[in-house]
């Protein structure tokens, strides 16, 4: 398969300079600059497949958007090297920006206060779009997501759902190959969230478009990706499938019993770590090399209506990697 994105080594530190305090400490640090390093992305390194949905996990300040801002060309990287469809990002080239796209979620990239319909025309002329694709892309995008009437209002007096709907309709006009997507769903409510998560995935799989996507909404991620990326501090812990992520680092499965008649907490305590209890059901932690044993014994000594097992919440597993460092 063709690579899209490749990595090495890439890094930023953010230098600033420290002020002293006090009107005295001013004047010294005019004369005697001061500065502290701060190592935002540390040597990362990745590469990614032409038409991949890979998610980037990371607590808040890990460095995912400075990641993407990158490789978008936004920031120079203090070291390290980067090609995204053969372009070295920060070059800028006019080639790149054409078939490339960025969506921050936590910012507006329309016109505030014009219709997003007029800031499609600037975009038009910006990558040069032909009129009979413009049209027709933006009327599809539109009509896929569900913001046909709403292109004509002023963005600012539009919900936030449907200005991040139009902010993806703008990122996506040009039939970019590649786009990233910081926080598309952030701040909106789990029907906007479904509805575009929905689209990110048909529209990846038609398209073939290469997706990197940040997002702190679980959801996102474990429907979306196949692939993570999980970065803490700078550093890239993890990049694997989802299922790797969760084998590699929670050693423990979900096991629900549900019981065909009552049965007392002190005749199950010794099974494993029970995390909920009623006498008709419950939930129990149980270390996954050792799960069928467990199963087959409670099979075995109870009634049982109903038993299932699951991976531990997506959320725990995050909390669990974050908690202990790798
Ligand atoms: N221009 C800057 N100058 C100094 N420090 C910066 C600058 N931009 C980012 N940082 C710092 O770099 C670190 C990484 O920031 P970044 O925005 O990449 O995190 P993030 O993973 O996107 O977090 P979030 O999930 O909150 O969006 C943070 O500690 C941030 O304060
Ligand atoms: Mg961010």
């Amino acid at each position: 398969m063709q690579t899209a994105i490749s990595v090495e080594g890439l890094s930023k530190v953010f230098k600033s300079h420290v002020k002293q305090e006090g009107l005295l400490g001013s004047v010294r640090s005019l004369f005697n600059r001061q500065y502290k390093e701060y190592v935002a992305v540390d040597s990362i390194s990745f590469s990614i497949a032409q038409g991949e949905l890979v998610g980037m996990l990371g607590a808040n300040g890990a460095g995912k958007t400075t990641t993407l801002k990158m490789l978008s060309g936004l920031l120079h990287p203090t070291s390290g090297k980067a090609h995204v469809l053969g372009f070295t990002p920060w070059e800028r080239s006019i080639e790149f920006r054409k078939q490339f796209s960025i969506v921050l979620g936590q910012r507006n990239q329309l016109w505030w206060d014009l219709p997003a319909a007029d800031s499609f025309l600037l975009h038009k002329e910006i990558y040069n779009i032909p009129e009979q694709h413009f049209t027709k892309r933006r009327n599809e995008l539109a009509e896929r997501l569900d913001v046909a009437d709403k292109l004509h209002i002023q963005l600012r007096r539009l919900s936030l759902g449907e200005r991040m709907k139009c902010e993806l309709i703008g990122a996506l006009l040009h039939a970019p190959r590649v786009v990233f997507l910081d926080e598309p769903t952030i701040g909106l409510d789990v029907v906007a969230q479904h509805a575009l998560r929905e689209f990110i995935a048909d529209y990846n799989k038609q398209s073939e478009t290469t997706i990197i996507l940040t997002s702190h909404y679980m959801d996102d991620i474990q429907q979306l990706c196949k692939r993570v990326m999980v970065i803490d501090e700078g550093k890239l812990l993890f990049d694997g499938q989802l299922e790797k992520l969760v084998e590699q680092y929670v050693a423990e499965k979900v096991l629900t019993v549900v019981f065909a008649q009552p049965t007392p907490r002190t005749d199950i305590e010794s099974i494993g770590t029970i995390t909920e209890y009623s006498p008709d059901k419950v939930v129990f932690r149980v270390n996954r090399n050792s799960i069928t044993t467990v199963a087959s014994e409670i099979l075995n000594r109870f009634q049982v209506a109903d038993l299932t097992i699951e991976e531990v919440p997506i959320e725990d597993v995050i909390r669990i990697i974050f908690n202990k460092g790798v």
